[in-house]
């Protein structure tokens, strides 16, 4: 088994989520994991831009240059906690911070902030980021890239089985017995709710739905939210910030409405959309992970939105929710140090599978 470094910071901009594993491809055990909050000047900064802000080439430089510095400082704490050295570690995963993501249209790009250069440099081990790219070179949406993995670790079984990543987008991986792995974006996963909360609690997210569990559900404003065509769409799909943004929140909203309601409403869109896909299939199993998890409403909804389906945490199947995400991209720096393909072209839509990422020697 050789030991891989993974390392994500998803749009919900709450931070980085560092893991250590063994893997030899086929099997992937968790070692270690760690995790640093983005310091607030740098999060309102990465907010911004990802929100379409203008910013000035030396600006982007300087946040890639600390984001790349970050990502290297938590792969040191990461080591010093867990009692490995880098010669121990054969390359890192790093997602990277997305600031744009555009699947569409005539020049398609997804881009992750978060220079390389200086994580391979600063931690003298090899690092990969810039997974998405070459999936849409090939015409692929370059996400998501985690289903690949998720059928490695939790798939082969026999009944149906989706994983559900609520992280600031959510996405779905089915993975049901004899058939090909899909996946694909199911809408806004903790974005629009988060957004909400920093806006009237000042906080960064709506601790343990509290502020919602005041609200009462606007239905109204429910179905004005489910009526956004890009829920309709087939997949491959994905989306981001661009798309659910506050922008397209305010345009939505009411002109009174108490903000409980609103945070309760937002809860229960997030809810729905996603039970929506996962009502597609025979019922089976839904297991979550990523943050939304630990959003009781959220698990409570899903629930009652899919009585037939056993609905629970990664964790109940033997994988931490928390890693999960992480954990896929220290599995995708083993595939692209093997020269093995990290993509599923029946997921992104890509004309081939690929060899991912852009290969960083700290030499
Ligand atoms: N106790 C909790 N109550 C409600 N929401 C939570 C809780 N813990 C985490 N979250 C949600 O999870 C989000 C972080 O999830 P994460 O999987 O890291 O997303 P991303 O991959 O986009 O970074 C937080 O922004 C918050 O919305
Ligand atoms: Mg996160």
């Amino acid at each position: 088994m050789e030991k891989y470094i993974g390392i994500m910071s998803g749009t919900s901009l709450d931070g980085i989520d560092a893991v250590l594993v063994a893997t030899d491809g086929e099997r992937v055990t968790l070692l270690a994991r760690t995790g640093s909050p983005f310091e607030p000047g740098l999060r309102r900064r990465l907010l911004a831009l990802a929100g379409g802000d203008a910013v000035t080439a030396r600006q982007w430089g300087e946040l890639d240059a600390e984001l790349g510095q970050a990502y290297a400082a938590v792969t040191l704490q990461l080591l010093h906690e867990s009692g490995h050295s880098a010669e121990h570690i054969r390359a890192i995963g790093c997602h990277g911070q997305t600031v744009w993501h555009q699947p569409a249209g005539p020049l398609p790009f997804s881009l992750q902030l978060g220079d390389g250069n200086r994580l391979a440099a600063d931690t003298g081990i090899i690092a990969i980021n810039d997974f998405r790219r070459k999936d849409m070179a090939l015409g692929g949406q370059g996400a998501p890239l985690v289903p690949a993995f998720h059928q490695r670790v939790l798939g082969g079984v026999d009944h149906v089985r989706i994983l559900v990543n609520i992280g600031g987008i959510a996405n779905i991986t089915v993975l049901a017995p004899d058939q090909p792995v899909l996946g694909f974006d199911v809408g806004p996963g903790n974005m629009l709710m988060d957004l909400w909360a920093r806006r009237h609690l000042g906080q960064p997210y709506d601790n343990n739905a509290a502020f919602a569990l005041q609200g009462r559900v606007d239905t109204a404003l429910l179905n004005r939210l489910l009526a956004e065509p890009w829920l309709a769409l087939p997949a491959p799909k994905s989306t981001g910030r661009e798309l659910f943004s506050e922008a397209w929140l305010n345009a939505r909203l009411p002109v009174e409405i108490k903000p409980a309601d609103v945070q309760a409403t937002l809860a229960e869109f997030t809810a729905t959309a996603i039970a929506n896909e996962v009502d597609k299939w025979p019922a089976g199993e839904l297991l979550v992970c990523g943050g939304g998890g630990h959003n009781p409403l959220l698990m409570q909804r899903l629930a009652a939105l899919l009585p037939n389906w056993r609905v629970d945490t990664s964790n109940s199947a033997g994988v931490d929710m928390d890693a999960m995400e992480a954990m896929a991209f220290a599995w995708l720096a083993h595939q692209t140090m093997h020269n093995l393909p990290g993509n599923l072209p029946e997921v992104t839509g890509a004309r081939r599978p690929a060899i991912l990422g852009a290969i960083h020697l700290p030499g």
